[in-house]
């Protein structure tokens, strides 16, 4: 017994020997584990210093040095983090170097924002990006994104928003990558990739954040912030795998959602919080409330008052509390009293100090100080922006190959309320942008037509209202010109939080102006600018061609010329539906089939949707040959290799994206009628043959998930399919 004392205090005095270098205490020494420093630290912590890691406030728009000492009293220098509004890393720098000199411990402050789709060079909004199918320019619209933030100061982005949603009438389908759920998936993956890089404590990088966790786009009806309806099977299969995913690729955060699941918040949800997120899948980083999400809890009725909120919150796994004011006021008595252990504290502190490890925080507080013209806008990053807009854009119709407009000297009306807009068509969400950095429309087409066309505009009338004033110049403008290009659209706050509208209708007043356009008989190029899809049933037949360029961001009206003129060749393909009418949803494509597959579709409008998940033109034409496979019958344990050859049988190059779906026919659950499983996007030549394959691995394409979350492969029959193209193969056990 004596020899083992002995050993074990040679064994201790052995570790603090060789982590005590000098008087540097141990958690200060970059060279020792993340996990000793945490736990070094955190023992040196009182109760009071580690709940004040857990408190977020927002700190910002206010840079006037004079005040620094105003911000002194509302920022504590204890706090743990902010949500950095300020566009200035000095006025970080000074907050921080408080934090790490006036404080007995000198942890750092994480400060946070919503780097949604850019910082300054503002990218097309989520939705549209997801439309380019190109994830490699995602992600580096995310590292050009987080270099912008990180030169300002912050170190962590509420972003990605993996939120998959059917109803286009709810605001925030804007944020995200569409209604597929392996689509979000990639999408969340490319974007991790963008803001963290291999390694989140390297210059330029910065922590990402899943949200919202979990379910917050099946809000009723729509409607922003009502309760979800979500079953086990919608929440294992649907909602889960982005998240899944993106914990297992390293996201760092998580942000709890608004929504109530099913009769329990998703900000007190201690299965989907604790059992899933930390217990089954293993996160180890903070979970951030949204805004104001615990004290909401006593509007969802699960709390009498603020102090149940905030036991009920950090019970269920809430680590960080955004903007609440309540861990700050109550966890010392709920600690105190004996109703929350410190244990839990401790846990929620551990995450938020190896989150600011991991970002090199302790080692590397402070910002670099560089001048504004070096850290955005840069020109490289104008031109992803303008590569992605260009990309994301998607060719809706285009009868007679009116586009691209490439006639000499064509006279082109310029018509709409969208044309000279520079706000707009940022979209909601769009960080640090501004209007001066935008090429509108106008802008734009005048800069790529320049000498090769006549441009005339009118605006016609404005967004919404009743002011018809403008018709007569637009229809006299019209007259004078050989083909119009009437841009309409949304304004940025018509989507994006809190931008639930009861139809996807564009204001009467535009398609009134569409009507009045039509009618002198030109040719008609509709341009839209949305967050969501639009209702187009009154005003589609009226268009020759219609673009959708959803907010394309700063260069959008750059992105857009170049479609119209033909020097970009539209290549997005819809990641969500368009349904014909509001009605008609839900009309995602992964629906389960209905029991009689021709009856009770609605008898007064069409079976399908006005455009399909999937579906864009392009300027040239594609062949799809048909689809091989390596074998017809494979092992559970075994791989299948389909392929398709493409070939670009029309008169210029494009880029054709490959959509591989998967149908499970017969299984012991229904199946969606297919299941998007990979897909590729990749240049055509013209003239030329490209072959695309997909290597088929059961364990991860071909499985279903229960409402208990396991994954399932069952043997049986598969197909897969490919544009118009079917094959089946059989899985054997
Ligand atoms: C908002 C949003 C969330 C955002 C947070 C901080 O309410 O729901 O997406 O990240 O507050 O701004």
């Amino acid at each position: 017994m004596m020899k083992k004392i002995l050993l074990l205090y040679i064994l201790a005095f052995t570790t603090v020997a060789v982590y005590s270098k000098g008087d540097q205490l141990l958690y200060k020494r970059a060279d020792v584990p993340i996990k000793d420093r945490v736990e070094d630290l955190l023992k040196r912590m009182t109760l009071e210093e580690k709940i004040m890691q857990l408190d977020q406030r927002t700190y910002g728009d206010n840079d006037n040095v004079n005040n620094i000492e105003q911000n002194k009293r509302e920022v504590s220098p204890l706090i743990g983090s902010l949500i950095y509004r300020s566009t200035s890393p000095v006025m970080k720098n000074k907050i921080q170097h408080r934090a790490m000199t006036e404080t007995r411990l000198g942890i750092p402050i994480l400060c946070g924002f919503d780097v949604i789709h850019g910082y300054r060079t503002i990218f097309p909004i989520p939705l549209a990006q997801s439309c380019s199918w190109n994830l490699k320019l995602v992600e580096e619209s995310c590292r050009i994104s987080a270099r912008e933030a990180y030169l300002t100061g912050i170190d962590w982005t509420f972003s990605p928003m993996v939120d998959i949603a059917r109803d286009s009438r709810w605001g925030r389908v804007a944020e995200g990558y569409g209604e597929d759920t392996y689509a979000n998936t990639m999408y969340a993956l490319a974007s991790i990739n963008g803001y963290q890089g291999e390694d989140m404590k390297d210059d330029y990088r910065i922590a990402a954040c899943l949200k919202h966790y979990i379910g917050y786009s099946l809000s009723e009806g729509g409607r922003d912030y009502q309760y979800t309806d979500i079953s086990s099977q919608t929440l294992w299969e649907i909602l889960m795998p982005p998240f899944e995913a993106g914990i297992k690729h390293g996201a760092a955060t998580v942000m709890s959602a608004f929504n109530d699941i099913s009769g329990v918040p998703a900000s007190a949800n201690h299965y989907t919080l604790t059992e899933v997120l930390k217990d089954r899948w293993g996160f180890d980083g903070p979970v951030v409330s949204d805004w104001g999400a615990i004290g909401q809890l006593k509007a969802q009725g699960v709390a009498k008052d603020r102090k149940e909120a905030g036991m009920k919150a950090l019970m269920a796994g809430v680590d960080i509390d955004m903007m609440d004011n309540i861990y700050v006021d109550y966890l010392k008595s709920l600690v105190e009293e004996g109703t929350i252990p410190v244990q839990r504290i401790d846990d929620a502190v551990r995450r938020v100090l190896r989150l600011k490890f991991r970002l090199g925080l302790f080692d590397k507080p402070y910002t670099p100080e560089l001048p504004e013209s070096t850290c955005y806008l840069q020109p490289s990053d104008r031109q992803i922006a303008y590569e992605l807009a260009a990309e994301s854009m998607v060719l809706l119709k285009n009868k007679k190959k009116i586009l691209p407009l490439n006639n000499k000297n064509i006279r082109i009306a310029l018509i709409g309320p969208m044309v000279s807009d520079s706000l707009h068509i940022m979209g909601s969400w769009f960080g640090k942008g501004m209007t001066k950095d935008v090429v509108s429309i106008v802008e734009g087409i005048k800069k790529e037509f320049a000498n090769k066309a006549e441009i005339k505009y009118a605006k016609g009338c404005e967004f919404e209202g009743d002011n018809r004033t403008g018709f007569e110049a637009a229809e006299t403008v019209a007259r004078e010109s050989d083909v119009i290009v009437l841009c309409l659209g949304e304004k940025k706050n018509w989507s994006g939080e809190n931008g639930s509208r009861s139809s996807l209708s564009l204001p009467p007043i535009q398609e009134e102006l569409m009507h009045l356009i039509s009618q002198t008989g030109k040719p008609v190029v509709l341009v839209l600018s949305a967050g969501r899809p639009l209702e187009l049933v009154r005003i589609h037949g009226l268009a020759d061609a219609i673009v959708m360029m959803w907010q394309p961001g700063v260069e959008g009206g750059t992105a857009l010329a170049s479609i119209l003129s033909g020097k970009s060749n539209p290549s997005g393909r819809l990641s969500i539906s368009f349904p014909l009418t509001t009605n008609q949803q839900p009309v995602h494509y992964n629906r389960r089939q209905s029991s009689r597959p021709k009856m009770g579709l609605y008898q007064d409008i069409q079976k399908e949707p006005l455009y399909s998940f999937g579906y864009g033109l392009s300027y040239t034409d594609y062949k799809y040959g048909d689809l091989k496979i390596s074998s017809e019958r494979i092992k559970k344990e075994e791989k299948l290799v389909a392929e398709v050859e493409v070939d670009n049988v029309g008169v210029r190059e494009g880029k054709e994206t490959v959509f591989w779906y998967v149908t499970d026919p017969v299984s012991s659950i229904s199946r969606p009628m297919k299941e998007l499983k990979f897909f590729e996007k990749r240049v055509v030549k013209s003239g030329s043959k490209e072959v695309f394959r997909f290597e088929v691995i059961p364990e991860r394409d071909l499985y279903f998930v229960n409402a208990q979350g396991e994954k399932i492969v069952e043997s049986g029959e598969f197909q897969i399919s490919v544009c118009d193209k079917k094959i089946k193969f059989e899985v054997i056990e």
